[in-house]
């Protein structure tokens, strides 16, 4: 039977999910459905800085970073590393630098990073969130306390020289919509492109039905993708309350049919991945928010639920 995997295929998009290890490494069907149903993962939190250099001293710890990639290279997958530079990834020990300090241990993560794995992992979100959510949608302030923009082009400057094959992105989210955000990141992205830094933008994609509609996401993409690079969801989930009504549902699926059909209708949009695909290891259950949640294509006995059928028909 065709899975999202082979219907992608042929759609000529990749469909991914963000990866738990614990459970690849303990879940039988989480494992298969994993192998069955996508053909790209992405670290959901093994990659990250504060995982990998947990100690500092140049102590990386790599094993499970390791296990993930080579899974996914049997599962025959692509990989999305994630992700390089985010305020909110560093490791603790960080906090005790000066800027300058702080600003040569990334880089030299960075580069060791980014070696360890060329050739075997595809795509880097080299830089994740960097736009603030404040009104006036500038950098945020952990990028003005590096330098601004210079810091970010010395990120990506050094993730191309560790491995010119990887192709290089952005990733943010409430960028999806037109506003003073996404011009922000389309500005960033313009730059960066024009140094010939960047070969893709991703758009993280975290809805709920309490407020988005997702109509004009597709424009969106296609504006960024106008620039010459690439475009992708990254990170598609969409929460819902945990007691809905047949009406939330409805609109669930809508904005999960929506998302997948706006990269299909962008030719340079290249992937969909979603946030996890299963509500019994997603973050959006296990958040600050107790009253919205189940936010993926499989309950929490790894059954498909009619989210999965959405992506599925849209596929
Ligand atoms: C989240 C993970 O899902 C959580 O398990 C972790 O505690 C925090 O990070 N944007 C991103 C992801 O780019 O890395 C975040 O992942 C979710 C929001």
């Amino acid at each position: 039977p065709a899975t999202l995997r082979t219907l992608a295929a042929v759609r000529g998009i990749k469909i991914g999910s963000a990866v738990n290890i614990t459970a690849l490494a303990t879940d039988d069907r989480y494992r298969d459905t994993l192998h069955q149903q996508f053909d790209s993962v992405t670290a959901e939190n093994a990659m990250k800085w504060s995982r990998l250099e947990t100690a500092g001293d140049d102590a990386y710890d790599w094993s499970a970073a390791d296990y993930l990639v080579e899974t996914a290279e049997s599962f025959g997958q692509k990989i999305r590393g994630h992700t390089l530079a985010w305020h909110n990834s560093n490791p603790t020990w960080t906090s005790n630098l000066s800027a300058a300090e702080r600003d040569a241990a990334m880089l030299e993560h960075v580069r060791t990073t980014v070696s360890r794995y060329a050739g075997r992992v595809d795509v880097w979100d080299v830089v994740n969130e960097p736009i603030s959510d404040k009104d006036d949608a500038r950098l945020r302030d952990y990028w003005t306390d590096l330098g601004g923009e210079d810091a970010i082009v010395r990120v990506f400057e050094t993730a191309r020289a560790a491995d010119p094959t990887a192709r290089l992105y952005l990733n943010d989210y409430n960028v999806e919509h037109a506003g003073a955000k996404s011009d922000a990141y389309y500005a960033l992205a313009a730059r960066l492109k024009s140094r010939g830094l960047l070969d893709g933008v991703g758009f993280q994609t975290h809805l709920t039905t309490r407020v988005n509609e997702a109509t004009g996401f597709r424009a969106v993409l296609q504006r960024f993708a106008d620039l010459g690079v690439e475009v992708a969801v990254t990170e598609l989930d969409v929460r819902v309350p945990m007691a809905p009504t047949a009406e939330d549902k409805i609109k669930q699926r809508l904005l999960f049919r929506r998302a997948t059909n706006a990269c299909l209708a962008v030719s340079r949009c290249v992937s969909v991945t979603v946030w996890g695909f299963t509500d019994s290891y997603s973050w959006a259950n296990a958040d600050d928010d107790p009253e919205y949640g189940n936010a993926t294509l499989y309950d929490t006995a790894i059954e498909a639920k009619g989210t999965y059928w959405a992506v599925y028909r849209a596929l």
